[in-house]
């Protein structure tokens, strides 16, 4: 008999998400699993019970996690799911570990084997399997939409007989994959772009999207981005300079951004509660980083 596979609905009333495709069920079954997914797992993602049953999954029931011995899921399973878990579980998720010591801790004490999605190489041979890239890249985009729907007003220029509506500012902070993303989105959708960051790399690559990059490039900023590709985090005299430079410049923007992230610590806080009141009535933030307390 096969190894079975356990796809759980995700208990996150925020998670919409589900862990399997109809096509990913379909590449396990064809491997040996016994794939079973759990009733309504793919309500929120709009996939019906049915898509999966047709590529080959079992439908079942939460309580069916006992006889898994793979359990693929979006997010880290908490106590009370863990409780249900077998002991020598290989259980597959995006694990968010740092900062949550008591959550991985009980991972440990559930006796499973837990994989963090998170740490998977970000090279080439591994890309279709960097969730940090491709659900950064998607929320980009949906920052900006989010962001130009609550704006209320046009994002590119219109000229109407009666007048012209200047273009929207839109100012992302933080230019990774998710940066990178909304800078290209916004720009689509005719809005004039500034970005921000700490990386030097970062600089051409906004430049090449056809936004306008402003940081403070001192020497901290020559040396901000470890061998790994990522960010540093900045000295206080560092921020305190880009706070200075920023400020300014957020007070005119229509909406502002924020994705910046530093791997295991907590985001840096680029926008001050004084920085919020400055801009203007109608402008608007949104906070990618939200999670990381950004
Ligand atoms: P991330 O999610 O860790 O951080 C987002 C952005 O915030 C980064 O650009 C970072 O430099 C910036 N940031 C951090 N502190 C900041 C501060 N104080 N002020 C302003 N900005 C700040 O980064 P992500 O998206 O994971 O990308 C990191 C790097 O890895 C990038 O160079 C990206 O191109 C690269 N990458 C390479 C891949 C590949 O080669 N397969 C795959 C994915 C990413």
């Amino acid at each position: 008999m096969g190894q079975t596979v356990f796809i759980p609905r995700e208990l996150d009333a925020n998670e919409p998400r589900v862990a399997a495709s109809p096509d990913t069920v379909k590449r396990l079954a064809a491997l040996g699993f016994d794939v079973v997914v759990e009733a309504g797992a793919g309500t929120r993602s709009r996939i019906p019970d049915e898509e999966f049953s047709k590529a080959g999954a079992t439908i079942g029931k939460a309580s069916d996690v006992v006889k898994a011995d793979v359990v693929l899921k979006v997010r880290r399973p908490g106590d009370a799911e863990l409780k249900s878990y077998k002991p020598g579980t290989a259980v597959i998720a995006i694990m968010d570990p740092y900062g949550n010591d008591a959550a991985v801790a009980a991972l440990a004490k559930a006796g499973v084997t837990a994989f963090s999605m998170e740490f998977m190489p970000r090279i080439t041979r591994a890309q279709s399997m960097d969730v940090l890239s491709s659900q950064a890249n998607l929320a980009g985009y949906q920052a900006v939409i989010d962001g130009a729907s609550e704006y209320d007003r046009a994002l590119p220029m219109m000229m109407t007989a009666a007048g012209t509506v200047p273009a929207a500012k839109v100012f992302i902070m933080g230019v990774g994959v998710a940066g990178l993303q909304a800078i290209a989105t916004a720009r689509r959708l005719g809005a004039v772009v500034t970005a921000t960051d700490v990386r030097p790399a970062a600089k051409e690559q906004v430049a090449s999207l056809g936004a306008k990059f402003l940081a403070v490039e001192d020497e901290e900023f020559k040396a901000a981005e470890t061998a790994g590709g990522y960010a540093k985090e900045m000295s206080k005299e560092y921020q305190a300079k880009q706070a200075a430079l920023t400020s300014e410049h957020i007070a005119k923007q229509d909406i502002v951004i924020t994705t910046a992230l530093i791997p295991g610590r907590p985001a840096p806080k680029l926008v001050s509660a004084a920085m919020v009141a400055s801009m203007k009535p109608g402008s608007g933030l949104v906070d990618l980083a939200v999670e990381r307390g950004g």
